[in-house]
């Protein structure tokens, strides 16, 4: 009933862990590979192991989460070397992030897996916004394009960016018409929310240490977000660029949500944090269950249909 195509292949359902999501170590990508994800994400790597921001850096919240992690990872060979194994034990495609600092980390991590046996996905993050002195780079629509146009000068396997979200249907345009140049295999979005501040009332204190508790919001937070994100690229997109639909996911209803307005692939990040890799099984079954009641057989016949009101 799930089962969802996707880079010529099927998966199971369409439920993923969003990068940065227990997908740091070895031992969490295991612990995604043998759940009821549907696929999974490394972290989002730079070519050098990174330690990241002072902590606390991660919170949550009654209404989602704040974080400024700051990229830490443990470096590409270290994740590269695991897909290159895991993928010899699975057909599912794993999919691998990276972050690059600069342009040139970007395409120097691009031509590491460009010639590597990794035959997965790449996604490309352009949105990290907790690297102080750092701004996201899809923010900036002219070094967006400079860096696509770079890449695909030389990279052949599938690829998908991962985006910051938008406010304005201009930004959706200017940005959707670029992308579409591009033989990219999906856009994911949204990352979290930039810069929100979450204060402690009692302590009269911001929650994280970094930037002076300016952190990415995730959870129900920016659901709604998230939602006009996936429809904006969706409707503007060539059919070609898949969506993976991001943010604010904590129930079936979510999932469901996220589905109707276009998206192909679903990732989990907040609640995942909250809840451990046994979202995934409550999830598909919620998913499973509001089908049901809606009587669709199969994701591809909704996917997408969200309906405006005409009259
Ligand atoms: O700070 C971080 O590591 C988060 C990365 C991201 O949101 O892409």
């Amino acid at each position: 009933m799930l089962q969802t195509n996707f880079v010529n292949h099927t998966f199971e359902n369409p439920l993923m862990n969003a990068s940065g999501i227990h997908c740091m170590t070895v031992e969490e990508m295991k612990e995604l590979a043998n759940s009821k994800a549907g696929a999974y994400v490394t972290k989002s790597t730079t070519l050098k192991e990174r330690a990241g921001n002072p902590s606390p850096r991660y919170v949550d919240v009654p209404l989602g989460s704040i974080n400024s992690m700051g990229l830490p990872n443990l470096g590409i060979d270290y994740y590269l070397d695991y897909v290159s194994e895991a993928q010899t034990k699975t057909e599912t495609p794993i999919f691998f992030s990276i972050a690059g600092m600069s342009v040139a980390e970007n395409i120097e991590m691009l031509e590491k897996i460009q010639a590597s046996d990794f035959h997965g996905v790449t996604e490309l993050n352009l949105s990290c916004p907790n690297v102080p002195g750092k701004p996201q780079v899809a923010y900036d629509f002219d070094l967006t394009e400079e860096t696509l146009e770079k890449i695909f000068a030389f990279f052949t396997k599938p690829l998908g960016i991962k985006l910051p979200p938008y406010f304005d249907l201009a930004h959706f345009d200017q940005m959707a018409a670029i992308l579409n140049k591009y033989p990219l295999t999906y856009v994911n979005t949204i990352n979290s929310v930039g810069n929100g501040l979450y204060i402690d009332v009692d302590k009269e204190q911001v929650v994280i240490k970094p930037k002076d508790g300016f952190g990415g919001l995730g959870g129900e937070y920016i659901k709604p977000t998230a939602l006009a994100n996936v429809r904006g690229f969706y409707t503007r997109l060539n059919p070609s660029i898949k969506i993976i639909g991001t943010g604010g996911i904590r129930n079936g209803q979510d999932a469901f949500e996220h589905l109707l307005c276009g998206a192909t692939m679903l990732q989990i990040g907040t609640e995942l944090h909250k809840e451990g890799p046994a979202i995934f099984e409550r999830i598909a079954s919620e998913l499973e269950d509001i089908m049901e009641v809606k009587g669709y057989k199969s994701i591809d016949e909704f996917r997408g249909k969200l309906r405006s009101i005409t009259d």
